[in-house]
Formats: structure tokens, sequence, C-alpha cells
């Protein structure tokens, strides 16, 4: 497939890297593709970032039929561009896909033509420490019908943004509430799909959190609302003795990409680290006996986020001090030092664009 690049006349003024919130400015440019059940994936091009004009009746409006993804390209000190483990980001893509009954990509297309917009706007990768450009690949479901029943026409778009820190005080131990009122995802449902329904279901309770004076939601399972899952946007670990434990994956839970580095990354150290079912109880108890050291969510846009105090019911549980544990900055120095390039690459995660 031929991909056209049509630049943009207007360009705009890059923001000041040393202000960045997160994902409220978008680049010069965009990819877009489209799907026709006749064609298949077809037309992609790079054209000037804008609106995509969309019928009222247009399927992804009505029933969520959609995907998407989040990644990072990262600026080194020499100054080359370069993505953290890209080809996983476009697996997921394609498992949601599936999930959701979108047509799948070729993900060595996808990553080529992902590289190629980046390339286009390389001077838009910010430059300040921990700033980063947000690439978001999604798929819509195009049909105009009102019918319930998978789209036969879908558009691939990818946007982009330079961010800084997704939580507003940065990389500083966050509070998180553990909801029993409410779940994410349930056995069978659509919660390891990166789906925009997830977030949406989200909303309600990440409200009553902010309302409590709490940053996200600590979600329980869906079945017995008794294990530990993940948190609004990241996967969550527990320092329990010298153990790190992360809850399995269990269909309701995204399989996040920070997590399989982090869990990669202690095993490579010969660090014992664990997947299993983790109870809120056993969380409680091991914090009463001393036990609990650390606990710190990880994800793309979160990085690595110490938490410092957990709420359950009337519980609240402050972790280390509310302090920044040695756990999670090792592993978040370990892993942005790899992502901007600042030290050896041993499991080969980084993908050069530039
Ligand atoms: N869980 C949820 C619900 C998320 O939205 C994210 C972010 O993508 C994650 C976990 C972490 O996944 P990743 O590390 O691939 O960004
Ligand atoms: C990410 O970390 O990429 C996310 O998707 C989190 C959130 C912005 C939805």
């Amino acid at each position: 497939m031929e991909l056209s690049i049509t630049r943009s006349k207007n360009l705009k003024s890059k923001p000041d890297d040393a202000n960045l919130g997160f994902g409220t400015i978008f680049t010069d440019h965009m990819f877009n593709m489209d799907y026709s059940l006749d064609d298949g994936w077809q037309a992609p091009r790079i054209e000037p970032y804008g609106s995509i004009e969309m019928d009222p009746a247009t399927m992804f409006l009505h029933y969520g039929q959609g995907v998407f993804e989040g990644l990072k390209a990262y600026r080194t000190d020499s100054g080359q561009i370069q993505l953290f483990r890209p080809q996983e980001n476009l697996k997921r893509l394609n498992r949601s896909c599936r999930r959701i009954c979108i047509p799948e990509i070729d993900e060595d297309f996808a990553l080529d033509a992902m590289k190629q917009l980046i390339a286009l706007e390389k001077d838009w990768v910010p430059g300040a420490p921990e700033t980063s450009l947000y690439i978001r690949p999604t798929i819509i479901a195009m049909d105009p019908f009102l019918g319930v029943r998978a789209s036969h026409t879908y558009r691939y778009f990818i946007i982009l943004s330079p961010v800084g820190a997704y939580y507003p005080g940065g990389f500083n131990p966050i509070k998180i509430l553990v909801t029993s009122d409410y779940v994410r995802a349930v056995r069978g449902g659509v919660g390891e799909a990166k789906t925009p329904g997830n977030y949406a279901a989200s909303l309600l309770a990440g409200e009553k959190a902010h309302d409590a004076g709490y940053t996200q939601v600590l979600w329980l399972d869906g079945v017995e609302q008794k294990y530990l899952e993940e948190v609004g946007a990241m996967n969550i670990f527990f320092v329990i003795d010298d153990e790190i434990i992360t809850p399995e994956l269990n269909g309701s839970i995204l399989p996040g990409i920070t997590r399989k580095s982090v869990i990669a990354l202690a095993k490579h150290w010969n660090e014992k680290v664990t997947e299993r079912k983790l109870s809120i109880d056993e969380v409680i108890d091991a914090h009463a006996a001393g036990r609990l050291k650390e606990v710190f969510g990880a994800g793309t846009a979160a990085v690595i986020s110490p938490v410092g105090q957990i709420k359950y019911g009337d519980q609240v549980i402050t972790i280390n001090d509310n302090q920044t544990g040695p756990v999670a900055q090792k592993y978040y120095n370990a892993i942005t030092d790899i992502q901007y390039g600042k030290a050896e690459d041993p499991l080969g995660w980084v993908e050069a664009v530039t």
C-alpha cells in the first residue's frame, strides 16, 4: 500500500516544553486509513490534523464500536526520537479489534506508518525532562446505520500530542480509592480490550473518588468484588516483604505493556515477582502486619506512579509514610532511562524513529 503525504500549509506554534499537561495539544498532521468490505484497509495517508466528518448515524457514536492504543515517542539527549515496544501496542490493538469485531490491521505496515507520521512531526517531540509525544492510534466504526451489528466500514487514525505528567502532582504518591459500589469489567466482558466503553464505565466511580479527595479508583473484580484488578489508567503492583505482586491477567484487566515490562525487568534482575490473585483483605492484613512495603501503578501515561494511600470502606492505609519507595523509584528510573536512551536497552525494547 502506498502511503501518501499531504503537508499542512498552516503550521501551529509549538507549546513551551516545560509546561506541558496531558492531552490538550495536538500536532500539525495525523494519519488516516479507511476500511470497506470490498477493499479492506486502504488509502493510507498522512494529512493535516483536522476534523473527521461523520453522519449523525455513524455506528461508533451510537454503539461505541471502537478501539484505541496509547504509546509514546521519546527524545534522547542526542536528539534521536525513539519508541518503547510499539509492536506490543499494535498486537494489543489487534487483540482489541478481535474482541470488538473490528477488522485487524497489518502490524508491520501500521508501525511503519506510525514512524513516518512521527518522523514528519519530530519537532513536536518535546525535550524537557519527563515529557514525550503521546501517540493515540484509534479505530472507529463508520457505517451510518442504527441496527446493532458490526460495522462494514471503519476509520483508523493516529493523532499525536506533546505531553508532560499524567497526574498533576508528577512523580509523587497518589491516593486511590477501592470502590465496592461499581465494577469496571466482568468475566467474559471487554475489560481486557482497550475500548472506549471501559473508560465511560469508570467515570462515575472516578468522580466520586475525586470528590472524596482520591486521584483514581482501584477496581475490584466484578464477580466477587474481593480481588484487586487495576487502577483507572494503570496496572497495580504491591510489594509485600520482598515479593513484587501484581494481579494475574484474568480477562477483565488491561494487559499493560508497562506492567509486562516491570515483570520482565524483575525477572531479568532475579527479583521475586508473582502474578496471582490478590485480595484487598490480604493487602490490608499485610499492611497491619507491617509487611506491605510499597504500592505503585504502571502505565504508559502514568509511567510508574507510587501510591501513598488506599481507602477501602472505612479503612485508610498509608503506605511507606506516603513517600516514594525504593522499589517504585528503581523501576521508574530503569524504565524511563531505557525510554529516553539514558541506559542500555538489555531486553531490546527501543525502536528508533529517526
Ligand atoms: N489499565 C488501563 C485501564 C489503562 O488504560 C492503561 C493504559 O493504557 C493501563 C492499564 C496500562 O497499560 P500500558 O502500560 O500498556 O499503558
Ligand atoms: C495510557 O496510559 O496510554 C492510557 O491509555 C491511559 C489513559 C490516558 C486512558
